[in-house]
């Protein structure tokens, strides 16, 4: 079991997901706090609404990223935080973060990383033209959506599809593999050797996926 704290900056779905996977016992950990940037989101009324601990760190009352990060890295370490859940939180995490949780901070991305990173990325995977599109859970380094990654979950992308909807095929994706995430942090089960994370005594992967899915016609023989 681990002690999460999750940041945010908006609606909170994934802080929901989180939620209601250790309400109902998918995802072992104890959210102990919910800290935004921003007040009056709707991630906050979620974690209240839940009896979960809140607070709010204002970008405006500190004149460096580095001073934001220090109080931020204190607030997480007073609840009694193992390991710091980015849900939506739209701040880049410098270093003293990073030296207060080494390897303990992880992010969930709206693409298959490392391609897409940084922001509006469903837009750019429709206007590339990929056929596959995705998401992420990976380790927070310095760098922007660079860390080693942890779980990828990959959707098709439709030739009608609009950021909308390939938003939402992606979303709910992410509300299922960040819980699984953060329950096989917990379980002590990743090995992280450089840049690659092992899942100890993880099921073998399987099938292969093609898009436009072609080979349904593979059955038939040509006239
Ligand atoms: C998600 O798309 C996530 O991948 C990205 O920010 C969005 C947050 O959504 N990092 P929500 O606040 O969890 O609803």
């Amino acid at each position: 079991m681990v002690d999460i704290g999750v940041l945010v900056s908006g609606g909170g779905t994934n802080l929901q997901s989180i939620i209601d996977s250790i309400e109902t016992k998918k995802c072992s950990a104890r959210i102990k706090v919910v800290i935004s940037n921003k007040t009056d989101v709707f991630a906050l009324k979620r974690a209240e609404k839940h009896g979960i601990a809140t607070e709010v760190i204002k970008k405006e009352d500190f004149l460096t990223r580095e001073s934001f990060d220090t109080e931020l890295a204190a607030r997480l370490k007073k609840y009694g935080v193992g390991l710091v859940v980015l849900a939506g939180f739209m701040r880049i995490i410098t270093r003293p973060m990073l030296e207060a949780f080494p390897m303990r901070i992880i992010n969930i991305h709206p693409a298959l990383l490392p391609s897409f990173p940084g922001l509006d990325v469903q837009k750019k995977a429709i206007e590339h033209g990929v056929k596959f599109s995705g998401c992420t859970v990976h380790f927070v380094d310095e760098g922007v959506d660079s860390g080693p990654i942890i779980i990828q979950a990959v959707v098709p992308v439709k030739d009608n599809d609009t950021v909308e909807t390939l938003s939402k095929r992606i979303l709910d994706e992410e509300h299922r593999i960040y819980p699984e995430a953060i329950h096989i942090i917990g379980e002590g089960r990743l090995q992280v050797l450089g840049r690659r994370v092992v899942l100890k005594d993880g099921p073998e992967p399987t099938g292969a996926l093609e898009n436009p899915p072609v080979s349904i016609f593979a059955d038939k023989t040509l006239p």
